[in-house]
């Protein structure tokens, strides 16, 4: 690790992403900061370079939720009924999306994730991700519950998607049925076929095991993973669920999962060759596939953090858990032009805490749920 950096860098220094450690402490504001985390840093903050925030953190990953809406009804993220969506005319038209992307490639995004709730509800996805696609992102990838993914996947390729991430919480149809309340197993495993035939790859595979649920498949996911040679990456359960029930008695600690696996199937870490990303990588020393660990609760990685997030109502967020948002949305709507879209942008990513604070007793959850920010 190295030592704690809180410098800040300045216009025309063009840092990659570098791992900074910085102690995470509950959304700490500096001395003197106002409830107004706009007005907070400006003064200091960079007008040229890259996203850069307060603590040296690059950002260069942009999650672009395109709808609240799922056909699913995950327990750990929505509840059964009554969920209430965003009506048309606040979500961001699709010129919209590219114009904000546009300014975010300027300004050194380099990958992109489609997110929803699900995006491929929202129709017409293709023609977006083409447009996004011609800007000449390095990474341009989509987050699936994989019930539309088989028809789809090879015109999303076609359109210029790289790659994708299937949700899948049960190798067990019935459980995935009980887990997901909606859909079916059958659908998401071929889904990933159909993904991985039109060179969506590689397909990764994102699991939230709950305790005393799905937690006793955690060997049968390794399994999967050296069967398949699709990433299996375990998340963490996160205090993000529409119903509010989180609690972390119900979250298996991923050190006991690597536990676990490593047991059976000895593993060995697979360096970051990607950056940083949220994902501990381990490989089966046997050289059959690899999984990831994404520990966002137990073991936060806030300090190596580079993404941003742009809501489907079209408001930027520098945290999962910070409920402070920048409507970009408002300002396009007023016209104004790309300097002001990415002044925005840079305020959003300059006031971003150094890390969430899901351990500290102060911690309150955000208002929005998952699936209304974006995962
Ligand atoms: N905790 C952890 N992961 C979640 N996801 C949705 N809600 C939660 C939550 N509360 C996951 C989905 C999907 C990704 C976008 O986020 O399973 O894989
Ligand atoms: Fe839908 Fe994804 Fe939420 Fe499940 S986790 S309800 S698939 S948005």
């Amino acid at each position: 690790m190295s030592e704690p950096n809180d410098s800040v860098l300045l216009a025309g220094d063009v840092p990659r992403a570098v791992p900074v450690s910085i102690s995470v402490q509950p959304h700490l504001r500096d001395v003197g900061e106002t409830k107004n985390s706009l007005s907070i840093a400006a003064a200091s903050m960079p007008t040229a370079g890259p996203l850069i925030d307060r603590y040296g953190r690059v950002h260069e990953d942009l999650r672009i939720s395109v709808t609240d809406r799922c056909n699913l009804r995950c327990v750990y993220c929505m509840s059964e009924e009554g969920m209430t969506f965003l009506p048309r005319s606040e979500l961001l038209s699709f010129d919209e999306i590219v114009k904000i992307a546009r300014v975010a490639h300027t300004l050194g995004v380099t990958a992109i994730r489609l997110t929803g709730g699900e995006p491929l509800v929202r129709k017409g996805l293709a023609s977006l991700i083409a447009q996004l696609s011609e800007i000449g992102f390095d990474d341009l990838a989509l987050t699936t519950n994989g019930m539309q993914l088989a028809t789809l996947a090879p015109k999303l390729a076609d359109a210029g998607l790289k790659r994708v991430n299937v949700s899948c919480d049960s190798l067990k149809a019935d459980r995935f049925e009980s887990i997901r309340r909606r859909g079916d197993l059958a659908t998401v495993l071929g889904a990933m076929d159909a993904a991985e035939a039109a060179g969506l790859n590689p397909v990764k595979v994102n699991v939230v095991l709950l305790r005393g649920n799905n937690e006793d498949e955690i060997l049968d996911f390794a399994a999967f993973a050296r069967q398949t040679g699709r990433v299996v990456r375990f998340i963490e359960f996160m205090p993000l669920d529409a119903q509010g029930q989180w609690d972390r008695t119900q979250l298996v600690p991923g050190h006991e999962i690597f536990e676990r696996i490593n047991e059976a199937w000895p593993l060995e870490a697979v360096g970051d060759l990607d950056g940083p990303a949220p994902a501990e990588r381990f490989r089966f020393v046997d050289g059959h596939g690899e999984i990831g660990l994404i520990s966002s609760v137990t073991q936060p990685f806030c300090g190596t953090c580079n993404r941003l997030r742009l809501t489907a109502d079209g408001s930027i967020r520098n945290c999962l858990f910070s409920d402070d948002e920048y409507s970009v949305r408002d300002i396009l709507r007023a016209n104004v032009g790309d300097r002001e879209i990415e002044n925005l942008l840079r305020r959003a990513v300059w006031a971003k805490f150094p890390g969430h604070a899901i351990n500290e007793p102060s911690f309150l959850r955000p208002a929005r749920s998952m699936s209304m920010i974006g995962g």
